[in-house]
């Protein structure tokens, strides 16, 4: 079953024009909204679901503010880490916008909305991975807003097998 199921996600990846591997995650997969995550393909390694994946600098929002903010996984036996993440209203719909800060993220489109992804797997310095992006708040004060990620983190292997998968998700509230 696994098997099948991985062959199938690998099938569809080969098919999408967007994010190959390993330069970054198939889009629409950060677990929120339904979506599956990197778990559909990565799997093997000690899951630590909301344990080891951070995003540290989100919190309330003021509409039309820029925020840096931080995305870091925590592995102190892997090697090598990347992540996904988007951010949604209630309806689904893409909130505010979202950019890559430094090297090592990267953003890209799928059904409008964006996703931010690593790159290229990143090497762990001391069993963290660390990665900076920045978000524009909604113009106007638009309700909550859903922030999904997921990440891997493994052993720099060119393989999806024993990989530990890490999900975290927040609710960002506006200001007023
Ligand atoms: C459709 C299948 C598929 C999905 C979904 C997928 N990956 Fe991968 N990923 C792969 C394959 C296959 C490789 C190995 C290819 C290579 O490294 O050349 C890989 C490699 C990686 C690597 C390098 C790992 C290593 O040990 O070398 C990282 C990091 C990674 N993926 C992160 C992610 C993240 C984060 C997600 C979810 C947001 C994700 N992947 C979702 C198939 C997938």
């Amino acid at each position: 079953m696994i098997r099948s199921g991985l062959a199938a996600a690998l099938m569809a990846a080969a098919a999408s024009p967007a994010f190959a591997f390993p330069e970054g995650a198939l889009l629409g997969h950060t677990g929120g909204f339904g979506e599956e995550h990197c778990a559909a393909c990565h799997f093997g390694g000690a899951r630590h679901d909301d344990l080891d994946l951070a995003v540290e600098g989100l919190d309330l929002y003021a509409p039309g503010e820029r925020y840096e903010f931080f995305v870091r996984i925590a592995d102190p036996r892997g090697e090598v880490a990347g992540f996904q993440l988007a951010l949604r209203f209630e309806d689904g719909s893409d909130a505010g916008a979202l950019e890559a800060v430094d090297d090592g993220a990267q953003t890209g489109d799928l059904d409008g909305v964006t996703y931010a992804s690593h790159d290229r797997p990143q090497a762990l310095e001391d069993g963290e991975a660390v990665w900076r992006l920045s978000w524009t708040a909604p113009d106007a004060a638009s309700g909550p807003v859903t922030l999904s990620a997921a990440g891997v983190s493994g052993p720099d292997d060119q393989s999806p097998i024993g990989d530990s998968t890490h999900l975290l998700e927040l609710q960002l509230a506006s200001e007023d």
